[in-house]
């Protein structure tokens, strides 16, 4: 779609596909939003789906699919052992990624946990250019330390630089310096890096750090969740890449790396997950596993139809058409939010628009979580569902300090192919309206705090009655609108 020009001045992202299955949405009025996100503890997790309008929650599972995804998981082996469709997603899996092992799980998360029951030798640390929540607390449980060396640029809010989700190798030497090679259980690196606002790796970094990890005998782990907008973003901003297919642009990023894991939540638009191994050694350490954890060796959790949705949608994922909606999409969001002085992540990276919380409520301190506070009132403001992305996402150590997060950020994520421009329209006005009456929103505190991964399930309430004063001056500003 990135191929069609408008003749008018303004540019606008094009879908190459029509819709035809549809889900109705309601809105709630104002005052409804008001009492349904005061029942879910502020927490947008905790949020009824039925009292959604948009839900930008995550990309997670709900991606659109397509007619020959729907058409193959009716046409599923169903088999406890040596079901064809396994064989088929297995094959698919060594094609593109020219790997010879596979170990199936049924989701990312559950990849991470044998990943580091095999890998993480404690005392040891895992270096990465990023971390993800389930990600770290894996290797955490296991024993190990994270070590993050993002480059600078990437917590850098506003920035036009292309590949934010790069790894600073230079602190990766010093680390395997510091450290020795044995003191590095291995190199995890994230595509399409979710937690600084789905910002992604250039080829030519990844190789670079595949340089360093080889000649110290220390393993690259890619978690390739969110590589299919990486491979959009490789193809379009990395010159070396400009004139290699989606498919060679796989098998390079492929070729460097020892292990992949994917959620296929996320990467295929199914649900499901896995790990890819080049060594048989390896795979044979993680493989008693999967039957304790997931399932048989030949579902590991998945069902046939979701393995068969997967297996069509990795294939598709190598269509450029197929992938580049959701990035041209989040680009008009973000370019729209900025326009109107909102304050976002640039440049506009996967998985959806990141609003910079700690700048849009400059007087609510980090220690009241701005991000939830902000991701309550564009709930409150319109009915869209973002996720809290910042301080009440991360976990408390082992003293019970609770470290501030790098950045504040409201994440409003864009699944694939499933929402309409002016969808997205609407959901910019809102948090425009919000913008100018900011200063009507104050900070949260814990009502119920849970020790593992809080920000799933964790309850707060506001410090002060701001969301009263926020309904009360939606209900002046648009009258009897919903
Ligand atoms: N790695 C990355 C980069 C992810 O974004 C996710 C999930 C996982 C691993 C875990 O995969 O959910 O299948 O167990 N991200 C979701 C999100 C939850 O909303 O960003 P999973």
């Amino acid at each position: 779609m990135s191929k069609v020009r408008f003749h008018g001045e303004k540019q606008y992202p094009l879908e190459m596909h029509k819709v035809r299955i549809i889900q109705k949405l309601t809105l709630l009025p104002v005052e409804d939003r008001a009492e349904a996100i005061a029942g879910a503890g502020y927490n947008t997790f905790l949020l009824q789906n039925r009292d959604v309008f948009l839900d930008m929650l995550t990309d997670s599972g709900v991606n659109a699919m397509s007619q020959e995804q729907q058409a193959a998981m009716l046409d599923a082996d169903d088999a406890y052992a040596g079901s064809a469709t396994y064989t088929r997603l297995e094959d698919k899996l060594r094609e593109l990624f020219g790997m010879d092992w596979f170990l199936p799980a049924h989701q990312g998360r559950a990849a991470e946990n044998i990943i580091s029951r095999v890998l993480v030798r404690p005392g040891t640390v895992v270096p990465m250019n990023y971390h993800f929540t389930t990600s770290k607390q894996h290797i955490v449980e296991h024993g190990g330390e994270i070590a993050e060396l993002i480059r600078p640029e990437g917590l850098e809010v506003t920035s036009e630089h292309p590949f934010k989700g790069n790894l600073d190798v230079d602190a990766l030497r010093r680390l395997i310096a510091e450290r020795g090679a044995e003191g590095v259980s291995y190199l995890r690196m994230e595509a399409g890096t979710n937690l600084i606002g789905g910002q992604p790796f250039s080829l030519s970094n990844l190789r670079e750090a595949a340089g360093v990890c080889r000649a110290h005998g220390i393993p690259l782990v890619l978690d390739a969740s969110l590589l299919a907008d990486n491979l959009h973003f490789n193809k379009v901003r990395e010159p070396a890449c400009r004139d290699m297919s989606i498919r060679e642009i796989t098998r390079e990023i492929a070729d460097l790396c020892d292990v992949i894991y994917f959620s296929a939540r996320k990467l295929g638009f199914g649900r499901g997950g896995g790990i890819l191994l080049r060594e048989e050694a390896m795979y044979k350490r993680m493989r008693g596993l999967v039957p304790l954890f997931e399932g048989f060796l030949t579902y590991g959790g998945m069902s046939v139809r979701e393995m068969e949705a997967i297996t069509v949608g990795l294939e598709e994922t190598m269509d450029e058409d197929m992938i580049n909606q959701g990035p041209q999409f989040i680009e008009y969001m973000v370019g729209e939010l900025a326009d109107r002085g909102i304050p976002v992540i640039t440049p506009a990276g996967g998985l959806g628009a990141h609003i910079d919380a700690m700048a849009f409520l400059d007087h609510v301190p980090q220690t009241e979580y701005p991000a939830a506070a902000l991701a309550a009132a564009i709930f409150l403001a319109s009915g869209v569902r973002g996720m809290e992305r910042g301080t009440m996402s991360e976990a408390r150590d082992a003293e019970g300090v609770e470290p501030l997060a790098d950045m504040e950020l409201v994440r409003l994520a864009l699944p694939r192919r499933v929402f309409t421009l002016s969808q997205i329209n609407y959901a910019v006005d809102r948090i425009e309206w919000l913008y100018r009456n900011r200063g009507l929103i104050g900070g949260m505190e814990w009502e119920e705090e849970p020790e593992i991964l809080r920000f799933f399930y964790g309850r707060l309430t506001p410090r002060t009655p701001w969301p009263a004063a926020l309904v009360a001056k939606f209900r002046e500003d648009f009258g009897d609108s919903l």
